[in-house]
C-alpha cells in the first residue's frame, strides 16, 4: 500500500513516531518539524571529537630491544597494543619483559600477566638477565600475575587499582581461541581499558609455523602492530639457528619490515652485528625456506 507522506528513513523511530502525529494532523508533510528532528538526531551520533585540539605528534614509547626502535620512528606508538608472536621458545616472554623492565627503569608502572608460567619462575628467569625484579616490585613499579586465572572483570580492577603506563598479556591463546577472542566482549572491555588509559600494551600470541609462512590469525588483526620471532638457519655448515625478529605491521608508523638478527645474552635480548649484510642473508634464508616447503607441499599433492 502507498503511504500518504514519504518515509522518513534517516529518523530514528521515535522521531519519525513524532513527525507522523503531527504530520496527520496537518494532513501535509512537515519539512521544518523533519528538518529540526534530524538535526537533533545528527548530533545525538556524534562523536564527541574535538580535532582543534588532537596532538598531531605521536608519542612514542621505547621498546627496550636495542636497535628495533630505528625501525619503529623511535618506538610504539603511546597507547599501542602490540603483538609479538611466534614458534615455541623464539624469546616472546623476554622481548616483552625487556619492554616492562625498560619501562620501570624510567619510573614507569608496569604489569606482567602470565597465563602459563608461574610469576616465582618468571622472576627466577628474568633475574638471570641481572633485572633487578625484585627491587621493582617492592617499590611498587612492577606487578607480575604468574599462572593467572584472573577474569577480565578482575584484570581490569588490577589495572584501575595500579595505573600501569605497560602491560603484557603472555599468553592471549591459552585464554582463547583466536577466532572468538576478538569479537569476545570481555576482551574488548580490557582492550578499551587500555585505549582509554593510553596503556601500551604487549599481547604475546603463538604460531606453530615459521616467518616464511604468510598465515595470519584473529589476534594479528586485532593488534596495532606485530612483531615476529624467528629461529633462521643462515649458515648451511653452523647448523646453530639464528635468532630473527621482524616487525610486520605498526599502524601510524613507517616500517621497515626487514627481518633483523638478535641474540640472547646475559643482560637479556640484543642487537647481532656479525653478519655483514644480515638482512638480506636473511631475507633469502626466509624465502629458501618458503619455496622449500611449497614445493613439498605440491609434491604431497601429486
Ligand atoms: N639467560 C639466558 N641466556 C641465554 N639464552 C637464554 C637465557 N634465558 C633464556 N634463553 C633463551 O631464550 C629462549 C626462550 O625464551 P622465552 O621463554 O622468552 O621464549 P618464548 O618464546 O616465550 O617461549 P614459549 O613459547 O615456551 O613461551 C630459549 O631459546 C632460551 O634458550
Ligand atoms: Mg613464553
Amino acid at each position: 500500500m502507498k503511504t500518504k507522506f514519504p518515509i522518513h528513513t534517516t529518523l530514528s523511530a521515535d522521531a519519525i513516531k513524532v513527525l507522523e502525529r503531527y504530520e496527520k494532523e496537518l494532513g501535509a508533510k512537515n519539512v521544518v518539524l523533519e528538518k529540526a528532528l534530524l538535526n537533533l538526531d545528527n548530533t545525538r551520533f556524534k562523536a564527541k571529537l574535538d580535532t582543534q585540539n588532537i596532538d598531531r605528534l605521536i608519542k612514542r614509547v621505547d621498546s627496550g630491544i636495542p636497535g628495533l626502535d630505528d625501525f619503529l620512528e623511535g618506538g610504539y606508538p603511546k597507547g599501542f597494543a602490540v603483538v609479538v608472536t611466534g614458534p615455541p621458545g623464539t624469546g616472546k616472554t623476554t622481548f616483552s619483559m625487556q619492554f616492562l623492565m625498560e619501562g620501570v627503569k624510567n619510573g614507569e608502572r608496569c604489569i606482567f600477566f602470565s597465563f602459563e608460567e608461574r610469576a616465582q619462575q618468571l622472576v627466577q628467569h628474568f633475574m638471570r638477565f641481572g633485572w633487578d625484579v625484585g627491587k621493582y616490585i617492592d617499590d611498587g613499579y612492577l606487578e607480575i600475575f604468574g599462572i593467572s586465572m584472573l577474569t577480565s572483570e578482575e584484570m581490569m580492577e588490577i589495572i584501575d587499582s595500579h595505573k600501569p603506563d605497560r602491560v603484557v598479556f603472555d599468553s592471549l591463546n591459552v585464554i582463547s581461541a583466536p577466532g572468538d577472542f576478538r569479537t569476545s566482549t570481555s576482551w574488548r572491555a580490557v582492550h578499551r581499558l587500555l585505549k582509554k588509559n593510553l596503556i601500551t600494551s604487549i599481547l604475546v600470541t603463538e604460531k606453530s609455523h615459521g616467518i616464511d609462512m604468510k598465515q595470519f590469525d584473529e589476534f594479528d588483526f586485532l593488534g596495532d602492530g606485530i612483531i615476529f620471532l624467528d629461529f633462521i638457519q643462515t649458515n648451511d655448515i653452523d647448523t646453530t639457528p639464528m635468532p630473527v625478529m621482524s616487525v610486520q605491521k605498526m599502524r601510524a608508523t613507517k616500517v621497515d619490515h626487514t627481518p633483523q638478527p638478535f641474540r640472547f645474552t646475559n643482560t637479556g635480548i640484543a642487537k647481532y652485528r656479525a653478519l655483514s649484510n644480515p638482512s638480506q642473508i636473511l631475507q633469502d634464508k626466509i624465502a629458501k625456506r618458503r619455496s622449500e616447503r611449497l614445493s613439498h607441499v605440491s609434491s604431497d599433492e601429486v
